[in-house]
Formats: C-alpha cells, sequence, structure tokens
C-alpha cells in the first residue's frame, strides 16, 4: 500500500491542556506559546503532515444553562485565538503545515482571506484553513445575533463564503509584483483586478491588498460530518477531517465524500480523509488490558465533563436526562455529527453508555504498543483505502513523546508514514502520495 498521511488535532484548543488529567503538571506557563512551539518542533521531527488548531468563540453555558461548569473545570474554555498563535509556530518550524480554524459564520471573509494570505506569506507556503460554520448559540450571541443560523443554511453560507475568498485570492496574478527599478513599476496594475462579487450572502469588491501568496490560497480543510457538511467537503475540502466509530463507517464517510466531489467534476485523489484517533502506546502487550480498564475509569470520573461538553457542542442540555435510561430520540441545530454517534449506540444505549464507550465521540481509540497500533493503522488504511490518520489530543509533553518517539518510529518501520517533506509547500507535501 502507498503511505498515508499524519495530522494532529489540538482538539481542546489553546487552552490549558489537560487540566486535572493524567499527565498533567508539564512546567509550562498555559498562557504562554512556547509549548505549543516545542509540540510543533516535535512533531515536525515525527514529520506529522500538519497541526490543526481547534477552534470556538465562547464561554459555553448549556449544560445546567450555566457558565459554572465550564469556567470550574477548564472544559472547552478558556481559549486563546490560534490566528495568534500561528505566527510563533511558523517561527518554530519549516515544513510542517498549520491549520488554523475560522468560522465562515462570523468572520468578516475579506479579513479572513487578507489574515490567512499574510500568514501564507510568511511560513512560506505553509497555511491551511479549517473552515466550520460554528455550532453554538453562545457564539452567534457574542457576534450579535440571538440564536445560530439555521444548520443547513450556515453550509450555504460557507459554500458562497468559499467562492468569495477564493476570487480575492485569485485577483492578484502570479507575477503582479515585478519590482522592475528600470521602468519605476514596483506591481503591474494589469495583474490586479477588483473582484465585485455579489452573492446571496455576501459582497465585496475586492481585490485584498496582499499580493497573492506561496500557495495562492490556503489548503482547505473540512470537518462538518453531517450529510450536508460532507456535501461541503465534496465540493471544497482538500483535507476532511473524519471521525468514524467503526472501520465500515470510515469507509462509508470517505466514499461519500468522493461520490460528491466525482459528481462536481472534482478529483477525488486530491481530497485526503484523515481519520481521528487516540492512539495510546503501551511498552508490552501485557500491559494493555490495565491501561484499557484506566482508561475506563478515566472516563467513568469525567462523565460530567463528557456531559457538557456534549451539551455545548449539541446545544441540548443533557443534564436534564436521566444518566440511566435509554436516551429519547434528539434532534440538533448544533453538530447533527454527534447524533450519530447515539444512533450506533443503539436503541437500549443509556447516556452513561454513550458518554463513557471508547469510541463515543467518533475518535477511535487505540491501546497498544507501538507495533501493534501501527499494524491496526495498516489494516485500516488498506481496507478504507486511505488517506491518514489525525492524532486528537491535548499538547501534554508526555502524551507527545509517545506518539512522535514510539508510535511514528514504528510506522516508519513498516514504511506507512513520510520519511521526509519532499516540497516547500503544504499543499504539495499533501499530494505527494
Ligand atoms: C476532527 C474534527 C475537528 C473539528 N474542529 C472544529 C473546530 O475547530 N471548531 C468548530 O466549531 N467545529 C469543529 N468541528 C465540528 C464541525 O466543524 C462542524 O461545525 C460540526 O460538526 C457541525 O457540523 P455537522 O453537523 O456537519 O457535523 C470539528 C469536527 C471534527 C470531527
Amino acid at each position: 500500500m502507498s503511505k498515508f498521511h499524519l495530522g494532529w488535532f489540538l482538539g481542546p484548543g489553546i487552552t490549558i491542556q489537560g487540566w486535572n488529567e493524567p499527565g498533567f503538571g508539564h512546567g509550562y506557563d498555559w498562557t504562554k506559546p512556547d509549548l505549543y512551539q516545542d509540540a510543533v518542533r516535535a512533531l515536525e521531527r515525527a514529520r506529522f503532515d500538519v497541526l490543526i488548531l481547534e477552534d470556538s468563540s465562547a464561554v459555553p453555558y448549556t449544560y445546567k444553562g450555566s457558565m459554572d461548569f465550564y469556567l470550574k473545570h477548564a472544559t472547552m474554555t478558556p481559549k486563546f485565538d490560534p490566528v495568534m498563535l500561528t505566527p510563533y509556530l511558523i517561527a518554530a518550524t519549516r515544513h510542517i503545515g498549520l491549520a488554523p480554524t475560522l468560522t465562515t459564520t462570523f468572520y468578516p471573509p475579506w479579513l479572513l482571506a487578507r489574515s490567512l494570505s499574510t500568514l501564507d506569506h510568511f511560513s512560506n507556503g505553509r497555511i491551511a484553513w479549517n473552515i466550520v460554520t460554528a455550532t453554538s448559540d453562545a457564539a452567534a450571541q457574542n457576534y450579535g445575533l440571538d440564536k445560530q443560523i439555521e444548520h443547513d443554511l450556515r453550509y450555504d453560507m460557507a459554500d458562497e463564503y468559499v467562492d468569495l475568498v477564493s476570487q480575492l485570492w485569485d485577483a492578484w496574478e502570479p507575477e503582479a509584483v515585478v519590482m522592475d527599478e528600470a521602468t519605476h513599476t514596483f506591481i503591474d496594475p494589469a495583474k490586479v483586478k477588483a473582484v465585485h462579487f455579489e452573492g446571496k450572502f455576501y459582497k465585496s469588491r475586492g481585490p485584498l491588498n496582499v499580493p497573492r501568496s506561496p500557495q495562492g490560497r490556503p489548503v482547505f480543510v473540512a470537518p462538518g460530518g453531517s450529510p450536508r457538511g460532507r456535501q461541503f467537503s465534496g465540493r471544497n475540502a482538500e483535507i476532511v477531517l473524519a471521525g468514524g466509530e467503526t472501520i465500515a463507517d470510515m469507509k462509508d464517510y470517505r466514499d461519500e465524500v468522493h461520490r460528491h466531489a466525482t459528481a462536481l467534476g472534482r478529483d477525488p485523489a486530491k481530497i485526503k480523509t484523515l481519520f481521528t484517533c487516540v492512539p495510546t502506546v503501551v511498552k508490552s502487550a501485557d500491559e494493555v488490558d490495565d491501561t484499557r480498564k484506566m482508561l475506563a475509569q478515566v472516563r467513568q470520573k469525567h462523565v460530567e465533563r463528557g456531559l457538557a461538553a456534549m451539551s455545548f457542542l449539541s446545544g441540548i442540555d443533557f443534564s436534564t436526562f436521566d444518566l440511566d435510561t435509554p436516551v429519547p430520540e434528539i434532534k440538533t441545530n448544533g453538530m447533527q455529527t454527534l447524533l450519530r454517534t447515539f444512533k450506533n449506540a443503539g436503541p437500549d444505549a443509556t447516556l452513561r453508555d454513550i458518554v463513557t464507550k471508547p469510541n463515543g465521540q467518533g475518535f477511535t481509540h487505540m491501546v497498544g504498543t507501538a507495533d501493534q497500533i501501527a499494524g491496526q493503522m495498516q489494516e485500516a488504511m488498506e481496507e478504507i483505502g486511505g488517506d491518514g490518520f489525525l492524532v486528537v489530543g491535548h499538547f501534554k509533553p508526555k502524551y507527545i513523546q509517545s506518539i512522535v518517539d514510539e508510535l511514528v518510529p514504528a510506522l516508519w518501520k513498516r514504511q506507512l508514514t513520510r520519511r521526509e517533506y519532499e516540497h516547500t509547500h503544504f499543499r504539495d507535501n499533501l499530494l505527494a502520495f
């Protein structure tokens, strides 16, 4: 089989990493960028393709109708701005792709296009954009709305948004900056055009006041897993961030995005689906059972935190449900992908079952020696057809080390992941296999 790609999804965002969990107490000041710089250097040493920086823009208040739980337990808050962290990561690395999350629903398109173009210049072509539509009413209220815009409409807006920012990025031709002293010409005016975009939702004159960046535009990343989200990915994504509780789920997800892409005349080989996973590396096979038990105990201990997180993502207050009776059918204007987790658990599953099961959030949990996990990843990729994994986790130094210094060498031994960055730009590395 051909090689597969590795990404890291910094799921909790730019926050205190792993508060009150095993492995916490790593000696970094959580309000400074040093931890992230050291972590991204380690990922680059292991030849990760990309680091994705999660974001959301609210202090949640869904669980028990209050901010208290979230604030007290540092759950989904506080969060620093990933766009502001990105230059520090650029400065610490040379090759790895960097993907801040910015939402189409609230970020002004011209501003987003300019910021990402600037970062693509500064990084010499290593920027990607994690395109999210945002889920919560709390975020909507921070931006002046009473509640979140309807789920599928957010995706319609996002399609148009992507068209607009793409036109803004294309408005500068590649050779527009001539810097010709003989003719006193810095920029050739014939090579920069206004865009005069007028859509249903957005309007912008353009162009940007930033020249075309090394990659032209950032690599587009899309994580929405609902039917409408997958359609959006088929139209726009170059990287799909996909959950999946079983191999069949994962294969379906990738195939569905490919079908949407093909219908629109896109080449599916240029879309890389990365599957979320949480590997726990142990030293010997004898430790696997005990480690699984220990992880199950941690999940039991953090039931309430899981409920609070699910409440925020779905907009449903799960504190009002009985933990130990089967969950009734629910609907959400938030993260619809979460509902698949409920459906997959079966009609008799209780809320406690759902919140404590290992693959409950659609992240595949793997426990084993480095070689066992490498073998599982290889088998999964062979069945699914590609394209790689996205390690989901807090930036805790010991955990990063277990992935970078133990799992990745085992993947290298099997020649499964990249040993070198062949190209300068992130998109070219992504398409190298
Ligand atoms: C791996 C992964 C990463 C995601 N990252 C973010 C994020 O950083 N910010 C965010 O608001 N949503 C994030 N999401 C959620 C989706 O972008 C999307 O907003 C949400 O799932 C609702 O869309 P859906 O109903 O199509 O799933 C992520 C989802 C997955 C699976």
